[in-house]
């Protein structure tokens, strides 16, 4: 029996030096010392044991179960306390990101545009998505037939031809002249919608800015002046830019200003522009012999696609977040 007890004792010691933590230490006592285990079972045993050897047995039992039961106390309390001062989160595992949404750059570009004009003198100002004809085309000096009105182009609300989605911004100058005394500085950012043909450089529905100036003795150098003075200062001073002679009904003379695409030979054209035709200011109340001024029209898309190196405008809009958070 004493040998027994021995044994059990070394066994008991052998696994206590194993245990490294609280889950380990409740695996020792479900195997020493829980009822059903070896010490309680030995102690069972003493009814067998012969008398005089009762006192010994019995005290080297004590011994060991008292010995297994408080290092199984110093244990668990050494243990608990070394748990609980240990951080309960691993500091090295990778942070959850919160998917934060991003202006649009599109919104990010207008913004930015806004910024730049204000400091130039211009104000803002907006006219209506939902255009009359007179507004849209007649005050701007198209004639009756111009191709622009047709089908191909314009997106006509109702079958009378009257009222249309503008397609171009150009209809809020003949509003602002029609509400405002020269001089008028300002810029007019909106949507507008044609009925074209989808493809890498043309949407049906996209983003201007116009913007309008008049004022005594406005000349064709001041429009130049500022269109490279606002380009410059989006682009950086090393941008490389033309002005190409180009017709508008409502410019005369006219021109399109194109900015050479970054790492490459081709030009990307930008803004419609050129000097107020007469007959759009005696539309719009005001004397072309006491007044000038100038006129422009950026396409947002692409001055957005020069920016930011999308070669294809219909990303833009496809919503892919894999894009849209790159900016
Ligand atoms: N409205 C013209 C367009 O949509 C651009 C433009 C604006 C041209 C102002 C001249 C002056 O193409």
């Amino acid at each position: 029996m004493i040998n027994e007890i021995k044994e059990l004792k070394s066994k008991v010691e052998a696994s206590l030096l194993g245990i490294k933590n609280l889950g380990e230490l409740e695996d020792f006592k479900m195997a020493f010392l829980i009822k059903k285990g070896p010490i309680q079972a030995l102690m069972n045993r003493m009814k067998d044991v012969p008398k005089e050897e009762k006192k010994d047995v019995g005290r080297e039992i004590n011994i060991m179960k008292k010995f297994a039961e408080s290092e199984y106390k110093r244990l668990k309390e050494e243990l608990e306390n070394k748990e609980s001062s240990e951080p309960t989160i691993d500091l090295s595992l990778p942070g959850r990101t919160a998917n934060k949404g991003t202006r649009h750059p599109v919104n990010q570009i207008i913004d930015e545009m806004i910024d730049i004009f204000s400091s130039m003198g211009f104000s803002v100002a907006e006219g209506p998505e939902i255009e009359d004809g007179y507004h849209n085309f007649d005050a701007l000096n198209f004639p009756p037939d111009h191709p622009a009105r047709d089908m191909q182009d314009t997106f006509f609300i109702k079958d009378d031809r009257e009222l249309v989605l503008r397609t171009h911004t150009s209809p809020v100058q003949i509003r602002m002249m029609e509400n405002k005394k020269p001089p008028i500085r300002c810029i007019m950012p909106g949507r507008v919608y044609r009925n074209e043909a989808i493809d890498s450089t043309h949407l049906a529905e996209f983003h201007q800015i116009e913007g309008l100036y008049i004022d005594k003795d406005v000349n064709f150098a001041e429009l130049k002046a500022t269109m490279m003075t606002f380009a410059k200062k989006l682009y950086g001073d090393d941008l490389e830019f033309r002005f190409r002679p180009s017709f508008f009904p409502f410019t005369e003379p006219s021109a399109e200003l194109d900015i050479k695409k970054p790492n490459s030979d081709s030009w990307m054209e930008v803004a419609g522009c050129g000097m107020v035709h007469p007959n759009v200011l005696k539309a719009g109340g005001i004397d072309p012999e006491e007044y000038t001024g100038f006129a422009f029209g950026f396409g947002i898309e692409r001055i957005t696609m020069l920016r930011t190196g999308i070669d294809d405008i219909r990303h833009l809009y496809e919503n892919d977040v894999r894009i849209l958070q790159q900016f």
